[in-house]
């Protein structure tokens, strides 16, 4: 018996789950469905109640919480994550064999492509967990990224995958919160573009506006194109997983 869970509670499953299979996992999800958050009403009710009844996700809270879920072991990350450690959904082609890897190759080339970057261009990467997206733009338009994360395992680990790319002079990662990032010092202060990847669900609902605008302020007014990913309520199961894994998100309708 093993258990999986987020970072405040733990469900035990039914059957073992093998290392690194996606097929499996999605298995086990719709064997147990009615724990996971289909039909058991308690399992649905805690954690809205505890999104209620948590604190403001300001600057100061927004740290405490990525620090705590991030900071404690990069093993744990490095043990369920794709190699290239891509955290947010991937992409699936909808075959059931396909890897996880494979899927996520998908989502960083299709949200590139969908930026549209140049060589000359500067990018913001807001929420740049440990590096692949900022490296991947990098490596294959030229351009230049600037990418924040609050964790600093991230920073630390994405820092490192920069440099053994060779590509210090045109990735920079900040430890810092999007809610106080400034635009770069050429370009009249704008980036050209701003990629933001499965993060608008860690803002929290009472920060949206604030997020948005910020974004809206950074972005070069003429040309800029900003590329968002991430989860919206569209069931009940996304909206309990991002609270319920990580204190002050929330999943935009
Ligand atoms: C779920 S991870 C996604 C990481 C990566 N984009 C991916 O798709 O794998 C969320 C990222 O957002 C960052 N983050 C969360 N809140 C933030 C904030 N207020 N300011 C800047 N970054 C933040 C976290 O540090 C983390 O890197």
């Amino acid at each position: 018996m093993i258990s999986v869970g987020y970072s405040m509670y733990a469900i035990p499953l039914k059957i073992p789950i093998p290392h690194r299979s996606d097929t499996k996992i999605k298995q086990i999800y719709i064997q147990n469905k009615s724990q996971l958050g289909t039909g058991n009403f308690f399992m649905q009710l805690l954690p809205r109640v505890t999104m209620l009844l948590q604190p403001s996700n300001d600057p100061q809270n927004a740290r405490r919480y990525i620090s705590s879920h991030y900071d404690d072991s990069d093993e744990l990350f490095a043990n369920f994550l794709s190699p290239d450690m891509n955290y947010s959904c991937a992409h699936w082609s909808g075959d059931p064999d396909e890897a996880l890897e494979s899927a996520q190759k998908r989502k960083v080339q299709r949200l590139l492509q969908k930026a549209q970057i140049s060589v000359d261009q500067h990018v913001l990467e807001i929420g740049c967990g440990w590096g692949d997206v900022a490296i991947t733009a990098a490596q294959t338009t030229g351009c230049r990224v600037t990418a924040l994360t609050l964790s600093d395992n991230q920073k630390r680990i994405a820092e490192k995958r920069v440099k053994e790319a060779g590509l210090e002079e045109r990735v920079r990662i900040l430890l810092q919160d999007y809610r106080s990032a400034t635009g770069p010092e050429t370009n009249g202060g704008y980036y050209d573009r701003v990629i933001s990847i499965g993060m608008f669900e860690h803002v929290g609902a009472e920060y949206l506006d604030e997020y948005f605008r910020v974004i809206s302020s950074l972005l070069h007014p003429g040309h800029g194109v900003m590329v968002i990913d991430g989860i919206t309520m569209t069931h009940k199961v996304s909206r309990f997983v991002p609270s319920a894994y990580l204190r002050g998100s929330n999943a935009p309708p």
